[in-house]
């Protein structure tokens, strides 16, 4: 049974705090007591507000969160996290957590990172819950959620730097989250400072996007090193798989493929995403790929990756 707070209540359907408490003093919203804390039943929300859940399903299980890391920059950490996301979004609760300065993520779902009042910055820094900076950016995905970034997140690492426990504060603040979606999908900065060790304790997978034109084993395993250090933290990160982007028919390519296969066997992603444009297009125009040309060739590729993230183990 999925419990929310008044607040994830609110967020969830885009309503005033104060509207979900009267609703649970008329009796038409019944209240669940979790100990002192007052909770509302998700599936009573969803037959109070019908359209806000139309079409879209209660979580089925337990959430899966999914950290897209590589230290390298350029490789497709974005791009993948906001068109899997799109394409999951088509049948799955996903909230999307934007965890990098550039604010590329919320760039890429519609939402304007300078426009945001309150953004990740004021969940880690100042412990604002997730749900007062969570936004529904796209109406055509009703099932997508984000937690948006701008430039006050390069900060984060300098101000975090004194503070105890200070990988965990993300982790932290989705645990009340967990019950609300069936996929978190955390977008890392390019480097393996505090904001990407704070996904990497809060996930249960990790995604690494290599770049099949410029692919760096020691750069993954230095990656691979870091996440060895917080699974000592997270036992709960139970996969790390690869997936091939800006992949085409060049002899680079092959090569690098076959490197990535002999290093993560079973863990390199059977989907790749091939080169094309449109995703770069999809990105200037603020819409996942899926949404904004769905019959191309590299939408069908994220839409390959979905199933398989779907259908695979944690
Ligand atoms: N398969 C692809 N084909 C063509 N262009 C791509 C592909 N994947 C990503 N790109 C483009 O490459 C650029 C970098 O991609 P993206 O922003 O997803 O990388 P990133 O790893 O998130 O970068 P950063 O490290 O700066 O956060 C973007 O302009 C994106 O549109
Ligand atoms: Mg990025």
């Amino acid at each position: 049974m999925s419990l929310l707070s008044f607040a994830e209540a609110a967020a969830r359907c885009g309503v005033s705090e104060m509207t979900i408490r009267r609703r649970v003093r008329d009796g038409s919203l019944p209240e669940i007591k979790v100990g002192a804390r007052p909770r509302v039943r998700l599936s009573d929300l969803a037959r109070l507000y019908p359209d806000v859940f139309s079409g879209a399903r209660l979580p089925a299980g337990p959430c899966r969160v999914l950290a897209f890391a590589n230290q390298k920059g350029g490789v497709g950490k974005t791009s993948t996290c906001a068109n899997l996301a799109a394409a999951l979004a088509r049948s799955a609760l996903v909230l999307c957590v934007d965890c990098d300065p550039q604010g590329n993520l919320t760039q890429a779902l519609g939402a304007h990172p300078d426009h945001l009042e309150v953004t990740l910055y004021n969940v880690l820094l100042e412990r604002l819950p997730l749900e007062r900076v969570t936004i529904r950016p796209l109406p055509a995905l009703p099932n997508l959620s984000l937690a948006g970034a701008n430039l006050d997140l390069a900060s984060a690492d300098h101000q975090l730097a004194g503070a105890v426990a200070r990988e965990m504060r993300l982790r932290q603040a989705l645990e009340a989250h967990l019950t609300a979606y069936d996929y978190i999908l955390i977008d890392c900065p390019p480097s393996l400072g505090l904001l990407t060790l704070n996904a990497l304790t809060a996930a249960t997978e990790v995604i690494v996007p290599v770049d099949m034109g410029v692919f760096s084993l020691r750069g993954v395993a230095k990656l691979m090193d870091t996440i060895a250090e917080v699974r000592a933290v997270n036992p709960g990160l139970t996969r790390v798989r690869a997936l091939s982007n800006r992949a085409d028919n060049t002899n680079l390519s092959q090569d690098v493929s076959a490197e990535l296969a002999r290093g993560f066997g079973d863990d390199l992603f059977r989907a790749s995403i091939r080169r094309s444009v449109r995703i770069g297009e999809a990105q200037a125009a603020r819409l996942p790929l899926p949404l904004y040309r769905p019959k191309d060739p590299a939408a069908q590729d994220f839409l390959d990756l979905s199933e398989e993230v779907r259908h695979a183990q944690a």
